[in-house]
């Protein structure tokens, strides 16, 4: 059985603690769906909850750390070299919805490098867990990317632009040319989960642009040391800074690459 570090454990048990307080709220939308002015609100509030207990729970194990997370945006540390990267509720859409997918995702960066990375899933109670050089883990079982080499038996996650979001005539284009090609495109909403599924070999890969660092920082983490490839679209490396992102199978990523950046 693998062993996780004492900081993927603090990591854990902060994770779980928001988790519980997101699992009563989620069971309370329901009964909001039904009023005129909706749940907003009240998830907004599920959501700041959610970062508060893990801002606690993370900032009493390892003081000094410093922190990006969604709500509220950069808080130094004292300690310049370690930061954790959150996303309290990813997939608050769906939350928002009643839709059972969303996750709480932690990632730890260590002097611009990310070290270890958490997603907890828990509504099927899944951890997916890892640490930089110590491979990929859901619950306790080792992680590998999947091994499909054909884009015609492959399905690929991605996120879809909405509003004023994204170049949406462009990023048709691009579905376009991966839907062609794969066996199913899926939506689900959630880029965290999104990723830690590329790295449990459950989708063959996934694409997105205009993504945050807290959407991203644990997962591509997670795909890593499951085996996969990570990139910008455009094969950079600036993911976190640039917000798009391509993780697969080393095969799968050059395929899909060139499809995706086919102009
Ligand atoms: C969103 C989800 C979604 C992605 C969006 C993100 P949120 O995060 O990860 O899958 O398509 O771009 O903003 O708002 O649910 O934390
Ligand atoms: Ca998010
Ligand atoms: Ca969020």
């Amino acid at each position: 059985m693998p062993n996780k570090s004492p900081t993927l454990t603090v990591m854990e048990r902060a994770a779980r603690k928001a988790a519980r307080s997101l699992i009563h709220d989620f069971g309370e939308i329901e009964h909001l769906q039904v009023s005129v002015k909706g749940p907003a609100d009240f998830v907004s509030n599920a959501d700041l909850q959610a970062e508060r207990i893990l801002k606690e729970e993370l900032g009493r194990a390892r003081p000094g750390y410093g922190f990006l997370m969604e709500e509220s945006g950069s808080v130094p540390g004292t300690d310049e070299h370690h930061r954790w990267i959150v996303d309290p509720l990813d997939g608050t859409t769906n939350f928002l919805h009643s839709i059972p997918h969303f996750c709480v995702s932690i990632g730890l960066e260590r002097d611009g490098n990310m070290i270890a990375g958490l997603v907890y899933d828990p509504l099927r109670d899944e951890t997916f867990w890892t640490e930089r050089g110590g491979g990929a883990f859901l619950n306790e079982r080792r992680l590998r990317v999947s091994a499909r080499r054909q884009l015609a038996d492959a399905v690929i996650a991605t996120g879809i632009p909405f509003r004023e979001r994204g170049d949406h005539p462009v990023y048709l284009a691009k579905l376009e040319r991966i839907m062609g090609a794969t066996a199913g495109i899926r939506r689900f909403g959630a880029a965290a989960l999104d990723l830690a599924y590329v790295a449990a070999g459950r989708y063959d890969g996934f694409f997105e642009f205009g993504l945050s660092p807290w959407d991203i920082a644990a997962g591509v983490l997670l795909v890593r040391e499951a085996g996969g490839y990570v990139s910008e679209v455009d094969g950079g490396k600036q993911m976190l800074t640039s917000g798009n992102i391509l993780a697969a199978n080393d095969h799968l990523h050059a395929r899909l690459g060139a499809l995706l950046n086919k102009a």
